[in-house]
């Protein structure tokens, strides 16, 4: 991988601050920033009209005030639904978020992000890769933007976008398989993103003896994953990022 620039750090936001706000919306993407944090990890889809769009989950039922499937929607009527009040009255009124319109904000912050290709089952890896990347990569400057999937034909696929150009790409796994390595290695990866809590020692250990940056989702108390940072860790993927600051300031004094 050459050199991408980017300054790590040490926790980024899993969907923005979504134990404050309603996860993977621009108020989670503002909450996250007035909490300190630098960057956010954030998932991206494609509506049924092929807009991308941020968004976790194959349906709406969980996180706004409709249902059905992301992929029935057009753009019109994925903005009617409200994906704030879910979360609480304060946020009523919040609206899905287009990756045009998140990277738009991430720019007026200068954020970073963790952007996480969302390959639901039954979804076309190389549609929505062949969508997000030019305006991701129009938009989002090298040295704060990673890519990420469990996906590892959409992997392939950024990597090929992206050419000659630098694009660091992180491949997420549940339990770290045996090949972890020949599957980074075949996308050129920056990074590994492990569950935290099925994360071994030595697996840990070998993965930044192999140069790579290793991103832990989603340790939400800070006591608990502790011992990560000494196994070489570099950076915990939270929905508490207040606390993981505190936290890593503290041990920092
Ligand atoms: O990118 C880390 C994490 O977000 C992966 O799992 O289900 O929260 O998208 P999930
Ligand atoms: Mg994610």
């Amino acid at each position: 991988m050459t050199h991408t620039g980017i300054l790590l750090p040490a926790l980024v936001a899993h969907r923005g601050y979504s134990a404050a706000a309603p996860e993977n919306t621009l108020a989670a993407v503002r909450a996250a920033f007035e909490a300190g944090a630098t960057w956010v990890e954030l998932d991206v889809q494609l509506l049924g009209d092929a807009t991308p769009v941020i968004w976790h989950d194959a349906d709406v039922a969980r996180c706004s005030d409709g249902r059905g499937e992301l992929k029935s929607l057009d753009l019109e009527s994925a903005k009617r639904l409200d994906v704030g009040a879910w979360f609480g009255d304060e946020f009523a009124g919040e609206r899905m978020a287009t990756l045009d319109e998140m990277l738009t904000l991430l720019d007026e912050l200068r954020m970073g992000v963790n952007l996480e290709i969302k390959v639901n089952k039954g979804r076309d890896a190389i549609a929505l890769v062949d969508t997000v990347l030019p305006l991701l990569m129009e938009k989002m400057p090298a040295d704060r933007l990673i890519v990420s999937s469990f996906d590892l034909e959409a992997l392939r696929r950024c990597r090929e976008f992206a050419g000659s150009q630098t694009l660091a790409l992180g491949v997420l796994f549940g339990a770290v398989p045996g090949q972890w390595q020949a599957m980074c290695e075949g996308v050129d990866a920056y990074s590994v993103h492990p569950d935290w809590a099925r994360l071994k020692r030595p697996q840990a250990e070998a993965m930044v003896a192999a140069g790579y940056q290793v991103l832990c989702y989603t340790p939400n108390d800070p006591a608990a994953f502790e011992p990560r940072w000494h196994w070489g860790v570099n950076c915990a993927i939270t929905d508490e990022p207040v606390a993981f600051k505190r936290f890593l300031d503290h041990r920092d004094r």
